[in-house]
């Protein structure tokens, strides 16, 4: 079984003291046993100062940007390259969030050259999929989640004999656009049929078992929800937004996820 795994999303919220007073709580409340994993990924202006935080405080949180350019380096006023979030000391770095395709007109095919250029320099994708309501509505989940992934991944262009090229350190986010900040979600088995649907997908490429990425599911996930979502067999763990602004809500959220997939 893959360790459980729980990321937390800030999005364009929490100044430094905010983010700080945040980590303190967490210290202080969390429970460490068991085996888990935790992403939390801040504001680019807060990478620097939650790393220090989490290390002097010795936290299990490993960090993740919200984004990246897909350039190495060069004239982009604005932009944050892979090096400086490497730099930064970001093992992550979510890809495709639904928010950055829709407002920020991100195209799969340019999300595709950020997590080739993420999975050079070192850092691990979080790559994020979706369908839209219209999507859904029109019966056309899977033919979007799989366009998405085969595109994100470059599964039409890898073999994968070669021991290089697996995505067994990567995360896949299912996250239903609908579903995201609106306290809606798909049922629990809607959100496994999808995922069981991404791994036929990964499978039909020919990527083996021991080289596909952890799944997780997002949109909506509190700590109503976590547990249902965690039972299912091929949720590897959860990406929240809203409910991971509230450090005490995040911890229950962990709690509650630990238990459901460890029983
Ligand atoms: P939400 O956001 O938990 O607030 O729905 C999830 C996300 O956007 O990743």
């Amino acid at each position: 079984m893959s360790t459980p795994c729980f990321v937390a999303n800030w999005k364009m919220n929490k100044t430094l003291v905010e983010a700080h007073d945040y980590l303190t709580c967490f210290a202080q409340g969390l429970k460490r046993e068991g085996s888990w994993e935790m992403i939390l990924a801040p504001s680019y202006v807060a990478l620097a100062a939650v790393a220090r935080q989490i290390q002097s405080l010795s936290l299990p949180i490993a960090l993740a940007a919200q984004n990246l350019h897909h350039k190495t380096e060069g004239a982009y006023t604005g932009e944050v390259s892979a090096a400086m979030l490497c730099d930064v000391g970001c093992r992550y770095v979510i890809i495709g969030h639904s928010e950055r395709r829709v407002y920020f007109g991100e195209s799969d095919a340019l999300i595709a050259e950020k997590v080739l250029l993420a999975r050079r320099l070192g850092l691990l994708p979080i790559l994020c999929v979706g369908e839209s309501r219209e999507e859904r509505e029109n019966q056309m989940t899977s033919a979007v989640i799989r366009r998405q992934l085969q595109t994100g991944l470059g599964l039409n262009h890898q073999t994968f004999s070669s021991d290089q090229v697996s995505f067994s350190d990567c995360l896949i986010a299912y996250e239903p656009v609908w579903a995201i900040g609106s306290g809606k979600t798909p049922s629990p088995s809607e959100v496994e049929e999808v995922h069981y649907d991404m791994i036929r997908c990964m499978q039909a490429a020919g990527l083996p078992a021991s080289k596909m990425p952890r799944l997780l599911y997002g949109g909506s996930v509190d700590e109503k929800n976590i547990a249902l979502f965690m039972k299912e067999p091929h949720v590897d763990g959860v990406l929240a937004g809203g409910a991971s602004l509230s450090a005490e809500r995040f911890m229950t959220i962990i709690e509650l996820g630990k238990k459901a997939k460890n029983g």
